[in-house]
């Protein structure tokens, strides 16, 4: 499932976040890329040591990881610290498959279940660099407002068009769910969606009840913590 999470950072925290990107010192993405990604990665990173990703973090993660509708999507048991790039002229991310094992150190690792990007400038800023995430049912074209967040199954196929003019910032983040197939994950998605619509027209119809009952359920069955 490709699912867009619209205005999940307002306004006031886009412009403090990218300030604070302004000022920042990148480094070469390849760095953080392992494998055959980093043969085909063209970006800037922010360094793991850098001073500012505390307040990046708490500005971009601490409002995605509380989004309802994220939460209902992804179902998350572990999130990661995520990268702030930047993709300036001429820069691309070609087709890739991310990485399954991800964290730094044994007891620290976890599976990539999720990939996300949030987009932290706006559209016009930039020329190409459109997110194509390749999928059963052709390839998806992905260029958000800033603020808007994009998740999709980490096992796609997906490559970042070449940027041919100005320049495009976004942080990305992977999640472990709780459900790690993706085809439960979308059913389970589906199921609480009518459970919190049912919860707010009808909340005491045995309909209601058996729903939430259903779904509590399945999610005990199929989460493999
Ligand atoms: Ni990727």
């Amino acid at each position: 499932m490709l699912l867009v999470i619209p205005d999940v950072l307002s306004q006031t925290k886009l412009t403090e976040i990218q300030s604070i990107l302004q000022q920042a010192s990148f480094v070469d993405g390849r760095l953080s890329a392992g494998g055959h990604a980093a043969r085909v990665k063209h970006n800037q990173e922010l360094p793991p040591q850098a001073e500012q990703l505390q307040r990046l973090n708490q500005l971009v993660m601490n409002t995605l990881v509380q989004h309802p509708q994220f939460q209902q999507a992804a179902l998350p048991h572990r999130i990661a610290s995520p990268f702030y790039a930047r993709y300036g002229q001429g820069q691309t991310y070609g087709d890739h498959i991310d990485d399954p094992i991800m964290g730094p150190a044994p007891g620290q690792r976890y599976r990539s279940d999720i990939s996300c990007t949030v987009f932290l400038n706006p559209p016009n800023a930039y020329e190409g660099g459109e997110l194509v995430i390749h999928t059963t049912f052709g390839s998806q074209r992905v260029k958000l407002p800033a603020g808007h967040a994009v998740i999709y199954p980490s096992s796609s196929l997906h490559q970042v068009s070449e940027i041919t003019s100005g320049e495009r910032l976004v942080a990305v983040t992977w999640i472990q769910s709780l459900v790690r197939d993706a085809a439960r994950r979308e059913l389970l998605y589906e199921l609480s969606r009518a459970r919190t619509t049912l919860m707010q027209t009808q909340p005491d119809a045995e309909v209601t009840a058996q729903v939430d009952h259903s779904y509590v359920n399945l999610v005990r069955m199929w989460s493999d913590i």
